[in-house]
């Protein structure tokens, strides 16, 4: 599968599989996740295998806790229902979910590593960089996956169990966790996004200016 497939069918992954991913696919897209432009070549990342299933497992509940606290915050309540009966819902959908995350063979942590290379004043344009070739990085770890036949999807659900998901991985209260992944075979791949989000996808045309802004191709 050339670049060009392997960006237009990669998608979110959220039901995946158990059958094992072998090592040389894992060392693999690793490397070339580090092949990513990175501002002044500061590298200032790291990723982080986790394979241990002793890891892993209580990894997984974190995300999935950490998803039910999103679904709760994000997803409008339904009427006259409690704030006890929402936060039951919002359990209820992660776990129905993300239930398969508990067996995924392989999970990948992108951490952005601190430089201080950047003067004192542009510590925000250093971070900023950083957290971007971090999510440079993940993309292209995501896309030579799905060429690979192997999915994933970016996922921030870890931040709302961000202390307990920190102590697991022995991850210094420095770095950042801006992203991580499930890496594993999925259990069917979507053909397209669901309806609800394909009916919210803008025409590439309106996101697209010419020259300057305010001239979309619309
Ligand atoms: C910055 C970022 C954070 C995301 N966080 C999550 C997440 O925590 N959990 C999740 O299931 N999907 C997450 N996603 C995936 C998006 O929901 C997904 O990319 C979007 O719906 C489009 O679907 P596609 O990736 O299949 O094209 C995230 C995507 C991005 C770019």
């Amino acid at each position: 599968m050339d670049a060009t497939e392997a960006i237009r069918l990669r998608r979110s992954v959220r039901q995946y599989t158990d059958r094992p991913v072998a090592d040389a696919d894992v060392e693999a897209l690793c490397r070339l996740a580090l092949l990513a432009p990175t501002g002044s070549m500061a590298q200032a990342w790291s990723l982080v295998v986790v394979r241990d299933p002793d890891i892993r497992r209580p990894l997984a509940e974190m995300v999935i806790r950490g998803g039910a606290e999103y679904f709760r915050r994000v997803r409008p309540p339904a009427p006259d229902v409690s704030d006890d009966e929402h936060a039951e819902w919002a359990r209820g959908y992660a776990e129905q979910v993300l239930s398969s995350y508990r067996h995924v063979p392989v999970w990948i942590v992108g951490l952005m590593v601190p430089r201080g290379t950047f003067p004192d004043d542009w510590r925000s344009y250093e971070r900023d960089a950083d957290l971007m070739s971090v999510a440079f990085a993940m993309e292209n770890l995501f896309v030579a996956a799905r060429a690979r036949g192997l999915a994933t999807v970016p996922t921030v659900f870890h931040w709302f169990a961000e202390s307990d998901f920190r102590a697991l991985l022995n991850i210094p209260k420095e770095h950042e966790i801006p992203v991580i992944t499930p890496l594993g075979y999925p259990a069917e791949w979507p053909t397209g996004l669901p309806p609800a989000l394909a009916k919210i996808r803008r025409p590439w045309r309106t996101l697209v200016h010419d020259d300057h802004w305010g001239t979309p191709r619309a």
